[in-house]
């Protein structure tokens, strides 16, 4: 089926999923929007972040999108739900495919969470783990500094280590094997959480692994598209369109795509 995929996020980290999508899935379209204009919506009431998400997602059914793809870890944790219930579209999110990634990769069942306060605090990835394995030990840690970083492009300042190693020093004595990323912005400082946490720790990112998911249910549902794409990928932002710019192309490896920038009434 050709009708596009449509993606949402807070501002660029859902770009971490499109990276996937586009690596696994080259014949899709992709309709992106990042609401870099009110990004971070890690800090906001769980009632703004709804208002928001609601409103990134009627501006891509109005591109008559085949799926939807909450790329945003904190809308996933507030909305998921209600929007699987409301839309008449298969819609996925970042918190189970992340789950189901670091319990197949833990062996001492001791996981870390990051992720920001909004994440954090709605306890969604704990539920989610525990779900699954009630013998699994969740370390959860809000990491609110590292969003800013990723939306100014910071990612290689000598500073960035230092802000990332003391966000991560709760983990010290935790002997975890396993951390989530859970933001779709942080696998954009990926390198620097690496480092921070040494390298017996195995980080896991979610967009990638949701990039599979996506996979498997476009083909159980009938959804695949089997002809060449037509066209180029389409990136809104309600932002600044020459950052965002500046980002997906040192993120992304394909350059087939337009950003625009848009106001959402
Ligand atoms: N990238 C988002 C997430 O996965 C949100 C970051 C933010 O806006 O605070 O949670």
């Amino acid at each position: 089926m050709k009708r596009p995929i449509g993606m949402l996020d807070s501002g660029v980290g859902g770009l971490t999923v499109v990276r996937e999508l586009m690596r696994q899935l080259p014949k899709e379209k992709i309709i992106y929007i990042g609401d870099t204009l009110r990004c971070p919506y890690g800090p906001r009431p769980f009632e703004e972040v709804r208002k928001f998400t609601w409103e990134l997602v009627r501006f891509l059914l109005t591109y008559n999108i085949k799926m939807l793809v909450i790329a945003c870890n904190t809308a996933t944790a507030v909305v998921l739900d209600e929007l699987q219930r409301s839309l008449d579209i298969p819609v996925v999110g970042v918190i189970a495919p992340g789950t189901r990634a670091a319990l197949k990769v833990t062996r001492s069942k001791r996981i870390g969470v990051i992720g920001t306060k909004g994440t954090i605090h709605s306890d969604a990835y704990q539920k989610s783990l525990k779900m699954i394995d009630n013998y699994v030990y969740v370390k959860s840690v809000a990491c609110p500094d590292f969003v800013p970083i990723v939306e100014r492009g910071d990612f290689h300042k000598k500073q960035t280590f230092e802000i990332v190693k003391k966000n991560l020093l709760p983990f010290q004595f935790e002997e975890i094997d396993t951390l989530i990323l859970g933001c779709t912005h942080y696998p954009l400082l990926q390198k620097q959480i690496q480092k921070a946490m040494g390298r017996r720790v195995t980080l896991i990112n979610s967009g990638e692994e949701t990039g599979r998911e996506l996979s498997t249910i476009l083909q159980y549902s009938n959804l695949l598209n089997i002809y060449a794409l037509e066209g180029k990928h389409k990136f809104f932002t309600t932002g600044d369109a020459a950052m965002f710019e500046k980002i997906a192309s040192q993120w992304l490896d394909e350059k087939n795509y337009v950003t625009q920038q848009i106001r959402l009434e």
